[in-house]
């Protein structure tokens, strides 16, 4: 399909009377996919969820080939999740932890993924490294090598693209120093999928983790997991595996799936995973080379925009960037700047210290305003933000 942003616009009623700008947090699903979840919920009202899933089923098998088609993946690599996150510890549990074992990750890491890993250190004894950052912002591929030389970790867990900024990480290039070491690699595009092209092939990543809500503008409750045919091959499986990936075939064994829904659960919502399939399916109709492109006009224009404002201070680093924009005004408050946005019927939100800790002690801030533009805006609508923000 042809990128055509008036369609996108009528394909997403909700987008029409506000400015919404939210979509790092949780975007405006198109028309279709809200449709899609609520005849299904009433098909489940009528003949009791059992049912619809059997006569459903090959939709929801269809939900693998569209979410392989998005990242460049195959079907049998592909695990619904009910979050980014919940994918994530599934991918950490599947790894034997002992003490002394490193994982090493950077700065920019996701909070929750950090949190995880402290509770690894307390509980196993693992060691968390962290690599550089170079002065531009991005992660210092070099010392990332040294450290790699120097702990041989367990894992390399980095975000593609950190909650608060818009920085993207070499995920690529990262991904070819993992390889060169044979260290398994977690790569958390929660930020990145849907707003950008992600291809597992070139990253060649182990794991990957995404959520539905963000920029793939799915329901919540939703996302997946990415495993790699090495890792399946391997045996990994998920630490608390159920009856949906593996079968209980005598007192004390199981056989496991072959394919990656052996990190799913039993029990799946699956009218949302449907939804997913369809905000996936729309994603991949208009295109992720095209998104991208529109993605990355409209965030330059923001930038370029905001930053000839007097007293606007952007905070994001990086040589690459991209459609998260994170801001202060000079002399106003958060509250101020929060008490404009919302009369101006803005959507927005904002990121605080303990959800960046190390990048916003380095920053010396402790807290911005998070823009986060997606393909359905339009440049009028950064004009009007900026508008906005210049009259604070
Ligand atoms: C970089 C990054 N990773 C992970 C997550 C967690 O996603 P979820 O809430 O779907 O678990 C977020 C959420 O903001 C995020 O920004």
């Amino acid at each position: 399909m042809q990128f055509n942003i008036e369609q996108i616009r009528k394909d997403t009623p909700a987008c029409q009377n506000k400015l919404f700008l939210n979509s790092a947090g949780s975007s405006l699903m198109p028309a279709k996919v809200v449709a899609g979840i609520q005849q299904y919920l009433e098909e489940e009202a009528k003949l009791g969820g059992y049912k619809v899933a059997d006569l459903q089923e090959h939709a929801i098998n269809t939900f693998y080939q569209d979410v392989a088609k998005l990242i460049n993946a195959e079907s049998n690599q592909i695990a619904f999740a009910f979050s980014a996150t919940e994918a994530y510890a599934k991918a950490l549990s599947s790894l034997s932890f002992e003490a002394g074992d490193v994982i090493l990750t950077s700065d920019d890491d996701y909070v929750s993924n950090q949190i995880h890993f402290i509770s690894l250190q307390q509980r196993f004894k693992i060691s968390i490294v962290r690599a550089k950052n170079l002065n531009s912002g991005d992660i210092d591929l070099e010392d990332l090598e040294k450290q790699i030389q120097k702990h041989h970790p367990k894992l390399v867990a980095i975000t593609h693209v950190p909650t608060n900024s818009g920085l993207v990480q070499d995920a690529a290039g990262i991904g070819k120093i993992c390889e060169k070491y044979d260290v398994l690699y977690l790569l958390d595009a929660c930020q990145s999928v849907g707003q950008m092209v992600v291809d597992v092939q070139q990253i060649k990543c182990d794991f990957m983790s995404v959520t539905g809500r963000k920029y793939l503008r799915g329901p919540r409750g939703t996302g997946f997991l990415y495993v790699s045919d090495k890792l399946l091959k391997k045996g990994y499986a998920p630490l608390y595996i159920d009856l949906r990936g593996a079968n209980w075939d005598s007192d004390n064994h199981y056989s496991m799936l072959e394919n990656a829904r052996r990190f799913e659960s039993w029990e799946l919502p699956y009218a949302l995973l449907l939804g997913l399939k369809e905000a996936v399916a729309y994603a991949n109709l208009i295109g992720l080379k095209d998104i991208e492109i529109y993605n990355q006009k409209i965030s330059r224009h923001l930038r370029k925009r905001l930053s000839a404002l007097s007293g606007v201070r952007l905070f994001d680093q990086g040589t690459r960037k991209c459609n998260i924009i994170s801001l202060q005004k000079e002399g106003k408050s958060l509250e101020q700047i929060q008490a404009k946005l919302d009369a101006e019927n803005v959507i927005y939100s904002t990121a605080n210290r303990s959800s960046a800790l190390l990048d916003f002690d380095k920053k010396g801030i402790d807290w911005v305003v998070r823009l986060s533009p997606h393909y359905f805006n339009t440049l009028e609508e950064i004009d009007q933000v900026v508008d906005i923000i210049d009259h604070i």
